[in-house]
């Protein structure tokens, strides 16, 4: 949450931080703010509440002449979105101003010091308290070194942070540091930038540093960054990544919104994906990192995920479970991360995560590895903390998600899970090599398949009419379909704000079927597969009681074309395991159709962010 900008170099800084906030939004967008050094040796700076459009309205008016500069775009955790609590935070002077990404926990008791020693603390976030750190230690013990006054502060705050600091009487320096929260540099002949994650940067070089946590870096006017650890040692081999993606992939391309971009990337993403992936010895998943003899070894497995990754991570659960035998539990990572564990000599831990910056998910797999586990992770974010952090990574090359709503990573994510259970079911002696490659032939029809599906898309935009007006809506399913039917919730209520209650379909009699009543939408996902009939009785329940039934089915089924309202049709899957990687692509357009219907932004949904990087 939170997006980090900062430039000093030979060019007018202003453009680059809006341009980055603009693509570091979808982290935050309550409210947004830029500070610039003038030629005349001031601090000046524009902040407000609201999206990046209205600050680069703003700044149109505001002259903000300079050539260094930072930024940020809020996603507010302590304190409301107003004009004051917006960043960037100044200190008492107004000479030094900070931006600052992250918690700082042990903020009230510093607030207290502060303003005890006579600070004026003007805004109501903790961030602020780190502008006066930076101040007193300035003044201090720092002596006029803006690196050495920001570890100092850093020194004495607790929780997690991507802070870029300026000081006016430091000029062209830009100093910033990261512990728990993601921040990279990058050095042009054009000049130095930081950013919260590679996006922005993309547009300006293809090779960026990575920050370790309590690295320090001095970005200078000639373009050069100077690196230091937590104890002021020069780093002088930091880890550094290329960029292999096309900057252009994060932009609409035509589209309307991204959401609708990103659901029709899905073919291609799958595509993308699978190739390669079938060897002589199965699935090639060397990403593990772990011999056959360790992978065979394995008795238990953690999946551990939130919010759609967690979706993701239940059927992995089912798909490993039924094909490679091995016990799976899969958990929030909220909840895990509190909870007792059961781990034994051989468990493996999946962490899944798009963003790959999720905190409750990356404070759960350093629990697994202090105990000692492997942990390997689903991502889709190159570099991220969970890549960095993990013992092997799979990268689902998905492309850049900028819809806060996860649709093509959803997807991607669910087909890497499949490949690894593949893997395991091989290894294991659960399956041979010419299962392996039947199941891996009817991964390839997959893209064929959801590209069936986009083009049915009229049939989605029918059936927002009966959503339009509605204040809830329940969602059934059986089987891994009762996760497609949970995911369809999710981004229901995501983007359109109507609530959606999500069930496996034998449940709702115990229970949500009082909500019924005549005229209430149900979605009721129901393939031809081995719960079918069972999942016809639940929605002829929902009828009975004046529900209107929205059915997500495989083509020619007659028994539920005749019963429900409206058909989101599927064509036929060729294993019913499949089904919910081609199904939930009905329930996304779904969503996002009854979403504009009802006037909301489907890629920047309120109260939300991309990137959810607080516990
Ligand atoms: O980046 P992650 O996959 O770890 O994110 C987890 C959730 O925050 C995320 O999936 C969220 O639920 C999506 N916005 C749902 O569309």
């Amino acid at each position: 949450m939170c997006g980090v900008v900062g430039y000093t170099g030979k060019n007018q800084a202003v453009k680059y931080l809006l341009d980055g906030l603009s693509t570091l939004e979808y982290r935050g967008y309550d409210s947004a703010g830029v500070e610039v050094l003038s030629p005349s040796g001031n601090l000046h700076g524009v902040k407000c509440v609201g999206r990046v459009a209205t600050l680069v309205e703003r700044c149109k008016t505001a002259n903000l002449v300079g050539t260094a500069g930072i930024g940020h775009t809020r996603w507010a955790t302590h304190g409301a979105p107003t004009d004051r609590n917006a960043h960037p935070h100044t200190d008492c002077s107004g000479r030094i101003a900070i931006v600052h990404n992250g918690i700082i926990e042990n903020f009230q008791e510093l607030r207290r010091d502060l303003a005890a020693a006579g600070h004026e603390l003007r805004s109501d976030t903790d961030s602020e308290v780190i502008a006066h750190l930076v101040e007193d230690a300035w003044n201090g013990p720092a002596k006029g070194d803006l690196a050495a006054a920001v570890r100092n502060a850093c020194d004495r705050l607790e929780g997690s942070w991507a802070i870029a600091a300026i000081c006016a009487d430091a000029p062209g320096q830009i100093v910033c540091t990261r512990k728990g929260s993601p921040l990279v540099v990058a050095s042009t002949p054009d000049g130095a930038y930081a950013a919260s994650d590679v996006m922005p940067l993309a547009k300006v070089t293809s090779h960026v540093i990575q920050l370790d946590d309590g690295d320090i870096a001095t970005l200078r006017q000639d373009g050069s960054v100077a690196i230091t650890d937590r104890d002021g040692i020069a780093v002088e081999h930091p880890s550094t990544m290329d960029i292999d993606w096309d900057a252009s992939a994060a932009t609409l391309g035509g589209y309307s919104d991204f959401m609708a971009k990103e659901i029709s990337e899905q073919p291609a993403a799958i595509e993308r994906l699978l190739q390669g992936r079938l060897g002589k010895h199965g699935v090639e998943l060397d990403e593990l990192s772990m011999s056959d003899e360790e992978l065979a070894a394995i008795d238990r497995v953690y999946v551990i995920a939130c919010g759609t990754s967690y979706h993701v991570g239940l059927i992995t659960k089912a798909i490993i479970q039924k094909w490679a035998k091995i016990p799976v539990f899969c958990e929030y990572a909220s909840e895990f991360n509190y909870s007792d564990v059961l781990v034994t000599e051989h468990t493996l831990c999946v962490i899944i995560t798009q963003s790959g910056e999720t905190a409750d998910t990356l404070t759960a797999a350093r629990r697994m590895k202090g105990m000692g586990c492997r942990v390997f992770a689903i991502t889709n974010v190159l570099g991220s903390s969970a890549a960095r952090e993990s013992d092997g990574t799979m990268y689902i090359q998905a492309g850049p998600e900028v819809c806060v709503c996860s649709t093509k990573a959803y997807t991607a994510q669910m087909v890497a899970a499949v490949l690894l259970a593949l893997r395991l079911a091989l290894v294991n002696g659960q399956m041979d090599q010419a299962e392996v490659e039947r199941h891996f032939h009817d991964l390839e029809q997959l893209p064929g398949l959801i590209s069936e599906v986009l083009k049915r898309r009229w049939q989605d935009k029918q059936a927002a009419r009966l959503f339009r007006n509605a204040h809830s809506s329940l969602f059934l399913g059986r089987g891994v379909n009762s996760t497609t039917a949970y995911e369809g919730a999710l981004k229901l209520k995501e983007v359109s704000y109507l609530h959606a209650e999500a069930y496996p379909a034998g449940e709702m009699k115990h229970g949500p079927i009082a909500l019924l009543e005549p005229g209430f939408p149900v979605v009721a996902v129901v393939p031809a597969d081995h719960v079918h009939d069972k999942t016809v009785s639940n929605i002829q329940e929902c009828i009975a009681r004046g529900a209107v039934v929205v059915a997500v089915a495989t083509d020619g089924d007659e028994a539920v074309a005749k019963l429900c309202q409206d058909v989101l049709w599927v064509p036929p899957v060729p294993d019913e395991d499949l089904f919910p990687i081609v199904g939930v692509v009905h329930l996304q357009l779904l969503a996002r159709y009854v979403a504009r219907a009802r006037g909301c932004d489907v890629d920047k949904p309120r109260n939300l962010a991309k990137s959810v990087t607080v516990e």
